[in-house]
């Protein structure tokens, strides 16, 4: 999958120029094609649309230059063929699973899911006869006896939301190659990078299939677009669109021509949020009213080494838990001053939300057991502020707890 003659250039020059590194004559800013529909000058347009040309706009639906321009331009930054862009992440994550399973299928998955994803392989895909089966982040040497020849997608996310476990790529990525040979069959393997991102974790290079992001998060980054995305081969996306046109979950253009515009600070932005995470991180693991930092940079993270190994970063989350449960985190978090709260994440402000109360809501307590989630937790998704200001806005809000 990897272009030897892309990785030349870096993230940021992908990101900010896509793949117009040349001259030519036309706006410097993405211009938006807000259009449902586009004007054939005769019918021979029409009939050449009918007869399979896919060059020929017909409906934004199907496809919008403005949305094709950033989709062409994230697959270029992830080292992907081709990308398909969603009007969310949940959008992008149930076309790309529906598009590769039908009924009687299998899908094998870890339990520590963002619980929008949870509760979609929880409280749908069991209508349509598909069937979820969890190995346990600790046991993965199980897979062995989880996949079956039914098994259609290997579907994980690392580090996870919002305990941050880390989960082995490479060892899972073996485990399934060799399932397929024992089996003959094919297994997609999807990871949710939307956590990590591509500055942090590069999915491709372990032998991923496909990589999903919600694009609500790092890569739109300012708290005012929803949107998702997948990337792949161009035959993998090429099904997942197919499937999109039925689904019409399809990006709106100018939800796109905002992502293009924060494309172009998405690796200043990730890099210093990631910087300030690491510090803060630091920084709460000494407060005496804090029980635990979970931060995958730390030596005190379990998986520590494994992060090192498979990440390039650590990544702008951090969770902690606070003493006193369920009050103490809500009293920490309505004492924050600089932090907001609020339940997305990967903007340039920090915010924190309580797993218990947003993303693992309506989750029984053996659910939450097994998605190591506890009522103290607060989860927090550190933003660009100064670092300083960070650190006494959290002293501040845990000394009053
Ligand atoms: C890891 C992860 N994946 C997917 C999603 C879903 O994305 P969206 O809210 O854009 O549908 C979220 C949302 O919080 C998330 O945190």
């Amino acid at each position: 999958m990897k272009n030897k003659k892309t990785q030349k250039l870096s993230i940021s020059t992908r990101a900010v120029h896509g793949k117009r590194l040349y001259a030519y004559t036309g706006p410097v800013a993405l211009p938006i094609y807000q259009t449902s529909t586009y004007r054939f000058e005769n019918s021979k347009l029409a009939i050449r649309y009918a007869e399979g040309d896919e060059s020929v706009y017909v409906y934004t639906r199907y496809h919008n230059p403005t949305v094709n321009e950033v989709e062409t331009k994230i697959a270029f930054m992830q080292d992907g063929e081709a990308a398909a862009l969603f009007s969310s992440g949940m959008a992008a994550i149930s076309t790309a699973i529906l598009s590769l399973c039908k009924s009687g299928d299998e899908i094998v998955s870890i339990p520590s899911l963002y619980g929008g994803t949870y509760r979609f392989f929880r409280d749908t895909l069991p209508n349509y006869d598909i069937n979820v089966k969890y190995v346990e982040v600790n046991s993965l040497d199980d897979l062995k006896y989880l996949i079956t020849p039914k098994t259609k997608i290997l579907y994980i996310e690392t580090p996870t939301n919002p305990t941050l476990d880390i989960v082995d790529i490479a060892k899972l990525v073996k485990l399934t190659r060799d399932a397929e040979k024992e089996f003959k069959s094919k297994i997609t393997i999807i990871i949710d990078n939307t956590f990590a991102t591509i500055i942090n974790q590069q999915p491709f290079e372990f032998g991923v299939d496909l990589i999903i992001e919600s694009i609500t998060k790092y890569l739109g980054g300012h708290s005012d677009l929803v949107g998702g995305v997948a990337i792949g081969n161009k035959l993998l996306i090429k099904k997942v669109k197919t499937l999109a046109k039925h689904l019409g979950g399809c990006a709106d253009p100018f939800a796109a021509f905002l992502l293009d515009r924060s494309l172009k600070t998405f690796e200043l932005r990730v890099k210093r949020q990631t910087e300030n995470a690491f510090v803060l991180a630091k920084v709460l693991s000494k407060h005496k009213k804090v029980n635990r930092v979970i931060y995958p940079g730390l030596v005190t993270h379990p998986k520590h080494r494994l992060a090192k190994k498979q990440m390039t970063g650590f990544g702008a989350m951090v969770t902690i838990e606070v003493k006193g449960g369920a009050k103490g985190a809500v009293k920490v978090c309505d004492n924050l001053k600089v932090a907001i709260n609020a339940m997305s994440l990967g903007g340039t402000e920090t915010l924190v939300s309580i797993p218990v109360y947003s993303s693992h809501v309506n989750m029984s307590g053996e659910e939450l057991a097994r998605h190591g989630v506890t009522p103290g937790m607060i989860r927090i998704s550190v933003g660009v502020e100064g670092i300083d200001d960070l650190v006494n806005d959290f002293n501040q809000a845990l000394d009053k707890n």
